[in-house]
């Protein structure tokens, strides 16, 4: 007798990146966590909680939440649905659009990880397209592969690229299935895909407060998408699938754009310095649109990885094909990038001591 469906026998945990206890000496450049603390609006929400928010149930649609998105970003509350980080919608829409060969999901690579996971977990067919060594979206590829559900993160993670706004419209009338559009970095990127939501009720946009409200904590996101579209994921959520504390501090968060906006400049401003300091040093960096880089250092990454977790500095290693020589490094503050480079200086200048860098690599995570 064993436990678990075959599917879930077969696949392989999706393994977060790691997350040491607030407070441990270390610079965490690993997950693309913002280096900033959110809004003191939002702290301030925090310290009105009384015990009866906690007492009672949470409101199973967030309209507060929902309320303060639609004021912020000029979308009706009703074209919102909130979920318990994006990851959770994500997994609502795998789990209301997909099924067989015949409604695969979709996806270019290389991409967030999870994607692979949260099909696996369905289980659900995958389809996934490699990206061109330019980064261009495969749209013809993409369209013939007929998903049920076609998952692109603009900006994308690991590369940090956005995808033209053209071409993710151009995709979107061509699709069929659902177009789900990852925006998990948009506050760090140059423009946004908001504006294809009036012309495709197919399109669906995805956001989350982890990043740039600095609330990865919290777990809060939302999907943006004509209420035809969100009937359907509605129907399958958990019924109280986000919690009271996180609706009120969220609220309060996206309420205060000024600040998240203020956040958002300074990392996009050391994001330009960390990667020139990155050049400087030998690496090749990919342009990015997010809140971190993708770097390719002159010698081995794993190994650089190790060496710099054995100073105290994580970033991620992914053991994957097509980024083994990478790494992808969260843009701190500008006292924390420059602490990363001072580390990395000496590192890059000759191979890294090969006892350093055994077996410390994260494999396999988003
Ligand atoms: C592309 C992408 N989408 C979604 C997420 C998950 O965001 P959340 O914290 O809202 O679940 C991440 C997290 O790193 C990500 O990189």
């Amino acid at each position: 007798m064993r436990y678990f469906r075959a599917s879930v026998e077969a696949m392989t945990g999706y393994r977060p990146g790691e997350q040491p206890r607030p407070g441990t000496p270390v610079l965490k450049l690993n997950t693309n966590e913002n280096p900033y603390p959110p809004s003191p609006g939002a702290i301030a929400a925090l310290r009105t909680l009384d015990s009866e928010w906690l007492r009672r149930y949470p409101d199973p649609f967030a309209k507060e939440f929902c309320q303060a998105v639609s004021a912020a970003l000029g979308v009706p509350p009703d074209w919102i649905l909130v979920s318990n980080g994006s990851d959770e919608l994500l997994n609502v829409l795998i789990r209301a659009c997909a099924e067989g060969a015949a409604r695969p999901v979709v996806y270019p690579t290389p991409t967030y990880v999870l994607y692979r996971t949260l099909a696996a977990m369905q289980p659900a067919q995958v389809v996934e397209i490699p990206y061109a060594d330019d980064l261009r979206l495969p749209i013809d590829r993409l369209v013939q592969a007929s998903g049920a559900l076609t998952l692109i993160a603009s900006p994308n993670s690991p590369t940090g690229h956005a995808v033209p706004l053209a071409d993710l419209r151009s995709l979107a009338a061509q699709l069929a299935g659902v177009l789900a559009i990852d925006e998990a970095y948009v506050d760090f990127a140059e423009g946004s895909a908001l504006s294809l939501l009036a012309d495709f009720e197919n399109v669906i946009l995805l956001r989350t407060l982890s990043k740039g409200y600095g609330l990865a904590g919290l777990r809060l996101g939302f999907g943006i998408a004509h209420p035809q579209l969100l009937s359907g994921l509605f129907k399958v959520k958990d019924s109280y699938n986000v919690d009271a504390i996180a609706t009120l501090v969220g609220a309060a968060a996206v309420r205060d754009q000024a600040y998240k906006n203020d956040c958002a400049n300074r990392v996009k401003a050391s994001r330009s310095r960390l990667t020139a300091g990155l050049r400087q040093l030998g690496c090749t960096v990919l342009p990015s649109q997010g809140n971190f880089v993708l770097a390719t250092p002159p010698v081995p990454a794993a190994a650089v990885q190790a060496a710099l977790k054995a100073r105290g500095i994580l970033v991620r290693y992914f053991d994957q094909p097509g980024l083994r020589d990478k790494l992808r490094i969260t843009v701190g503050t500008e006292a924390q990038n420059q602490k990363l480079l001072t580390e990395l200086k000496p590192l890059l200048a000759e191979r890294p001591n090969a006892s350093e860098a055994p077996n410390l690599a994260e494999p396999l995570a988003g």
